[in-house]
């Protein structure tokens, strides 16, 4: 059981709060929910009062007739002072959804409302659940109070991509479903302690490489790096020691983890190699192209008057994962990924798994638009010598947790036979 501050700012999300703590309460947590005066056009405070079963505040001089205890708490027998009592009694306080005008706010340390100066004041994890436009999600401003967030600790839910609020419009943006946000409560208030993953060292790979034609043209693909930065940042969570050697990705970065910027094939295996002696788990999330142009042009090549077409000859890339595995020592564990199209995915994921002598291999069907490359979530399917695990349609850091959990189970058992 844990005591939550729930901070709720405005927009239409504002309504998938009161399921937040409904799921929250039903598990055993006691919640007291605070809200900006922007909020309450969404939803009114008697909701929040009645689903919490304890008073709402919204204003810094507002007296909390609850004296800042939480439901199953005694009051203090003196008045304190609702926006430091209130976060110092919480184990954790999440806001959902958080507005891009709060999260600017919280970026700037700014303290003009009972939520904002109650995040100022919190000493323990704040977990942001941002909700908006998928424009104001996308632009430059939003993007670097998140990265200040970040950076400060602050866990970031990110929004899923969908309908959003306005009519017609689609992108991401969508305040994360309750149960995801409630999972991300439970995982920050695990006791300090040791960790799953404490003293493993991991190397992940993320991203899509580049390989040039000429001095500005390249042949790439659309991977994003989201699942590899997720496998970052759910193993730091963990308390792994993270490498991630990223071909050409554009996401916020975690400051627990190492970054190493690379752009082609040659690059992403030259610095494999060189980590890879260091590493007890490499996890292959990049998505390497497979072609490269045998004599890239050091300038940009001219079109020709009268020229209706091109040849490109093209030449194999290394295969870095299958030269990794082919030299692992006893305690390492190397796990590829398999983007396949169609029913076969699995059964070409199966044939990998033992021609490139892999420990595991994620692999997932990209032909479903709403999955795998450059999407939020990802469904897979982790294969293994003894096993096979289907991982159900989910956001990309729920999938990392269930790799980073058979990585486990496979350590273990080597382990165990050693
Ligand atoms: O053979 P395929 O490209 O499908 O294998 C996918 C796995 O192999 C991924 O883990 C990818 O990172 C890795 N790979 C590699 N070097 C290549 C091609 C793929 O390490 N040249």
């Amino acid at each position: 059981m844990a005591r939550v501050l729930l901070g709720v700012s405005g927009g239409i999300a504002a309504y998938k709060a009161l399921e937040l703590v409904r799921l929250a309460t039903k598990a055993g947590h006691a919640v007291r929910a605070i809200q900006t005066p922007t909020s309450q056009r969404f939803v009114g405070a008697a909701s929040f009062a009645a689903l919490t079963g304890a008073p709402v505040l919204t204003d810094e001089f507002e007296r909390d007739a609850a004296r800042g205890a939480y439901p199953g708490d005694a009051p203090p027998e003196h008045d304190p002072i609702s926006h430091l009592e209130l976060v110092h009694n919480a184990d954790v306080f999440v806001i959902a959804p958080a507005s891009v005008n709060t999260l600017a706010k919280l970026a700037h340390g700014l303290a003009d409302n009972l939520l904002t100066s109650a995040a100022l004041a919190a000493t323990g994890p704040v977990i942001v659940a941002p909700a908006m436009n998928n424009h104001m999600w996308e632009h430059a401003a939003t993007r670097a109070n998140l990265q200040t967030l970040r950076q400060r600790g602050v866990i970031v839910i990110e929004p899923g991509t969908g309908e959003l609020a306005s009519k017609g419009e689609y992108g991401a943006g969508r305040l994360a479903e309750p149960p995801e946000i409630l999972a991300a409560i439970e995982a920050a208030i695990v006791p300090p302690g040791p960790k799953p993953l404490d003293g493993l060292k991991l190397l992940v790979t993320a991203g899509g490489t580049r390989e040039p034609i000429d001095s500005v043209r390249y042949i790439g693909n659309r991977s994003s790096g989201r699942m590899g930065f997720a496998l970052a940042e759910v193993a730091a969570d963990l308390g792994a020691e993270v490498t991630v050697i990223a071909a050409n990705v554009g996401l916020d970065r975690d400051p627990r983890v190492s970054y190493l910027d690379v752009s082609t094939a040659e690059e992403l295996r030259s610095a494999c190699l060189t980590h890879f002696s260091l590493t007890d788990v490499v996890l292959m999330a990049a998505a390497v192209v497979d072609f490269r142009p045998g004599a890239p042009a050091d300038t940009k090549l001219k079109k020709q008057t009268g020229q209706d077409s091109m040849r490109l000859e093209l030449g194999l890339t290394p295969d870095i994962l299958s030269e990794l595995a082919g030299t692992k020592k006893p305690g390492q564990t190397v796990v590829g990924f398999a983007a396949e199209h169609g029913d076969k995915a699995l059964d070409y994921g199966r044939e990998k798994l033992k021609r490139k002598k892999l420990d595991a291999i994620v692999v997932n069907d990209i032909s479903r638009p709403d999955i795998g490359f450059d999407a939020t979530h990802n469904e897979v399917t982790i294969v293994t010598a003894d096993r096979e695990t289907s991982v159900p349609r989910s956001a990309k850091q729920d999938v990392a947790t269930a790799i980073l959990g058979e990585v486990s189970r496979l350590r273990a058992e080597d382990v165990a036979r050693a």
